[in-house]
C-alpha cells in the first residue's frame, strides 16, 4: 500500500532538503542556491546544487537529482520506505507503518539481522575448545585479545552445518543463508552446507556498523587463502571497503589504503586506526567515491611486490583525479604493512609514513629502480620516461624541481630535459584541446534528457514545457490560468509531472518533486530535478503564454501526423530498449 500523501508531505516539510544534505555536503550559498561537491561522484569544483524553496537537489556533473527522500535512498543506500522511515526518526515523527514496509526492505532488514547473528555465533565459537587451531594462530600472528574484539573476529567450525544449525534454529532460513551468501547449496544433491568452514572469521562491516559479509581466512597454506562472502543485496564489494567503519572515526586527517585483511587490522593494533582496505579487488571508482566523503588525503601502502606496485600505479590518477591529494607508502624489508610492523615496530613504520612519496617521486623513484643508468641507452630510456610523468604534473614549479631531479640521475644537462619536457606538454595540449572539441559537441546536446528513455522527440516543445513546469512549481497559482491535458504534452515524462503538480496544487498540497513518492522512478526525479534547476527563463506572463501556445502547436502538428500518445511511448519504450 503507498504511503499517504500527507504523511509524505510531513516527511518533506518536516525534513528541509539543506539542513538533511549538510550533513553529508559542505554547502555554501550562491544567490539562491546552495553549492557543494557532489557526494556521487568525485569532483573538485561544486557542481551539486541544493534549492531550499524548490525543496531539491541536482548535480550538473552527474546529473542525479531528486528530493529529500530520494537524496537519502541514493547517499544511505536504502529503498524508499527505508528512506522514508530513516527521515521519520531523524524528524522525531512516526515511523511508517510497519505492516507497510516493502518486500525488498523487509529482505535487506532480515539478511542484515542474519548476518548479525552469524558474526556473534562465529566470534562465540571462538572460545570453545574445537578452536585451539585458530587460537593459536591468532597468537601466531600476533594478534591481541583487544584486536579480536575490536574487530569481532571468529571461527568457522569445521562441520559442514554449524552455522546453518545455529541460524535456523534462530528463526533463520536456508533460503535466508544462501541469499546473505553464508552458505551454498550442493549442486546435485541440492543439500545446503557452510559457505566457511575451518577459518579465522573477519567481519565486513559497512559505514553504518551493520555486518554485511564476511571474510575468512585458513589457518594453515592451503588454497583459496581468502574466501569472501558471495555479493548479495546487501554486500557489494565494489562499493566497500573494509575496516571504513573504524577509519571515518580516526582523529587523522587522511585513511591509509592497505591490500588485506591483515594489513589492515595489524596496522590499527599498532595505533594506525585509519587504516582500511578494498576486499580482495582492485581500487573502483565506487571506493574513491566513497573515500572522499572522508578524506583529501591518502596513503597508499600496498604490497612491495609486482602485483602491489601495479595496484598503486592505477590507484594513483584515480585518487588525484578526484581532488585526493596522495602519497605512497612503500614497504621496504618486508612484503607488506602486517610484515612490516611486526618485524620493525611502529615508530619505524611512522618514519615510512613521513618519507612517504607524493605521485611524482613515486613514478621517478620506479624509473630509477627500473633503469641502470650506468648504460647510455638506459639513461636515454629513462630520460623518455620520466618527461611523460614530468609533463602531466599540472604545476610549473614541481616540473621544474623534479627535471633537474630526473636530469640529474641520468647525468644529462636540465636545459636538454626541459627542452623535451616543453614538447611533451604541446603535445599534451593537443590532445586536450581535441577532447574540448568533443565537449562541445556534447553540450548541443545538453538540452536532451541524460536518460534514453526520456529522450524528448520535438526540443522545441520540451523546452516550452519545461519552461511552464518551472514556471508552475515556482507560481502554483498559475495552475488557475494553464488548461493545458497531460496528452498535449510532447514529452510524457514533462506531461506525467504536469498531472502530478497539478493534483498537488488541486488538493492544496506542496507543489513539487520532493513527495511525489514511487511513481516516478529515480532517473525520472532526478531528470525533473535538472529540468527544475535550469536557470534564465524570463519570469512574465508572456512567456506563460508563449509556452503554451508552443505546446499547442506542437500538439496540433502531432495530431495531424496521427501519432497517438500511445505511439509515442512505444517509440520512447524502444528507445530505452535499444539503449545504445
Ligand atoms: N584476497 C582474496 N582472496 C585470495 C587472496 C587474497 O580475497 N585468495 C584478498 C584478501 O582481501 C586479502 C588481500 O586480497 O586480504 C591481499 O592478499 P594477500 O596479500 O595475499 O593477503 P594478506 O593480507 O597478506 O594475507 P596474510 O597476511 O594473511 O597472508
Ligand atoms: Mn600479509
Amino acid at each position: 500500500m503507498p504511503l499517504s500523501p500527507s504523511y509524505l508531505d510531513e516527511i518533506v516539510a518536516r525534513n528541509p532538503i539543506e539542513d538533511v544534505v549538510s550533513q553529508y555536503v559542505t554547502l555554501t550559498r550562491r544567490s539562491s542556491n546552495l553549492f557543494g561537491l557532489c557526494p556521487f561522484h568525485s569532483e573538485k569544483t561544486p557542481s551539486f546544487s541544493v534549492a531550499p524553496e524548490k525543496g531539491i537537489y541536482y548535480c550538473f556533473g552527474c546529473h542525479k537529482g531528486g528530493g529529500v527522500i530520494n537524496f537519502i535512498m541514493e547517499i544511505e543506500n536504502l529503498t524508499f520506505r527505508e528512506a522514508v522511515a530513516f527521515l521519520a526518526k531523524r524528524a522525531g515523527m512516526d515511523p511508517p507503518e510497519e505492516g507497510r514496509a516493502d518486500a525488498a526492505g523487509r529482505e535487506r532488514e532480515r539478511l542484515l539481522a542474519l548476518c548479525k547473528a552469524a558474526a556473534r555465533y562465529y566470534h562465540a565459537q571462538l572460545k570453545l575448545p574445537q578452536a585451539q587451531a585458530a587460537r593459536d594462530y591468532i597468537a601466531k600472528r600476533g594478534l591481541t585479545g583487544a584486536t579480536v574484539t575490536k574487530f569481532g573476529l571468529g571461527y568457522a567450525p569445521d562441520g559442514w552445518t554449524g552455522l546453518i544449525d545455529e541460524m535456523t534454529a534462530l528463526g533463520f532460513s536456508k533460503e535466508e543463508l544462501l541469499k546473505a551468501g553464508l552458505a551454498l547449496k550442493h549442486q546435485t544433491k541440492g543439500t545446503v552446507y557452510d559457505r566457511f568452514r575451518n577459518r579465522l572469521m573477519f567481519p565486513i562491516i559497512d559505514v553504518r556498523g551493520s555486518v554485511i559479509a564476511f571474510g575468512g581466512r585458513v589457518l594453515d597454506d592451503s588454497t583459496p587463502k581468502y574466501l569472501n562472502s558471495s555479493e548479495t543485496m546487501i554486500f557489494n564489494k565494489r562499493k566497500n571497503l573494509f575496516a571504513l567503519n573504524y577509519a571515518k572515526k580516526s582523529k587523522e586527517d587522511y585513511i591509509i589504503l592497505a591490500e588485506g585483511y591483515m594489513d589492515v587490522v595489524t596496522l590499527h593494533q599498532y595505533g594506525f586506526d585509519c587504516a582500511v582496505a578494498s576486499l580482495g579487488t582492485a581500487l573502483t571508482e565506487d571506493h574513491v567515491t566513497l573515500l572522499s566523503k572522508y578524506t583529501q588525503k591518502i596513503v597508499l601502502t600496498y604490497d612491495a611486490d609486482e602485483a602491489g606496485q601495479n595496484a598503486t600505479r592505477r590507484a594513483l590518477p584515480m585518487l588525484e583525479k578526484a581532488g585526493i591529494s596522495v602519497r605512497v607508502l612503500r614497504v621496504q624489508g618486508a612484503k607488506d604493512p602486517d610484515e612490516f610492523l611486526k618485524k620493525y615496530g611502529p615508530d619505524a613504520f611512522r618514519s615510512l609514513l613521513d618519507k612517504s612519496e607524493n605521485q611524482a617521486e613515486y613514478f621517478l623513484g620506479a624509473l630509477l629502480r627500473k633503469y641502470d643508468l650506468t648504460a647510455d641507452d638506459q639513461k636515454v630510456a629513462f630520460a623518455k620516461e620520466a618527461t611523460q610523468v614530468i609533463a602531466s604534473l599540472p604545476n610549473a614549479v614541481e616540473r621544474d624541481v623534479y627535471s633537474r631531479r630526473a636530469a640529474e640521475a641520468a647525468g644529462i644537462s636540465a636545459d636538454a630535459m626541459m627542452a623535451e619536457i616543453d614538447r611533451a606538454r604541446k603535445r599534451l595540449s593537443r590532445t586536450r584541446q581535441k577532447a574540448q572539441e568533443r565537449t562541445d559537441t556534447a553540450v548541443a546536446m545538453m538540452h536532451q534528457p541524460k536518460e534514453r528513455g526520456l529522450r524528448y522527440d520535438d526540443l522545441r516543445a520540451a523546452m516550452a514545457e519545461e519552461g511552464l513546469l518551472r514556471q508552475l512549481v515556482r507560481e502554483p497559482e498559475l495552475f488557475g490560468r494553464v488548461d493545458l491535458k497531460e496528452a498535449e504534452f510532447s514529452a510524457p515524462i514533462l506531461g506525467r509531472a504536469y498531472t502530478a503538480f497539478r493534483l498537488q496544487y488541486e488538493e492544496g498540497r506542496p507543489v513539487g518533486v520532493s513527495s511525489l513518492g514511487e511513481a516516478f522512478t529515480s532517473a525520472e526525479l532526478a531528470h525533473l530535478s535538472g529540468v527544475l534547476q535550469k536557470s534564465g527563463d524570463l519570469v512574465n506572463d508572456r512567456a506563460l503564454d508563449d509556452y503554451i501556445r508552443i505546446i499547442r502547436e506542437s500538439a496540433k502538428k502531432r495530431e495531424n501526423t496521427g501519432q497517438s500518445v500511445e505511439d509515442r511511448l512505444r517509440a520512447a519504450a524502444d528507445r530505452a530498449n535499444r539503449k545504445t
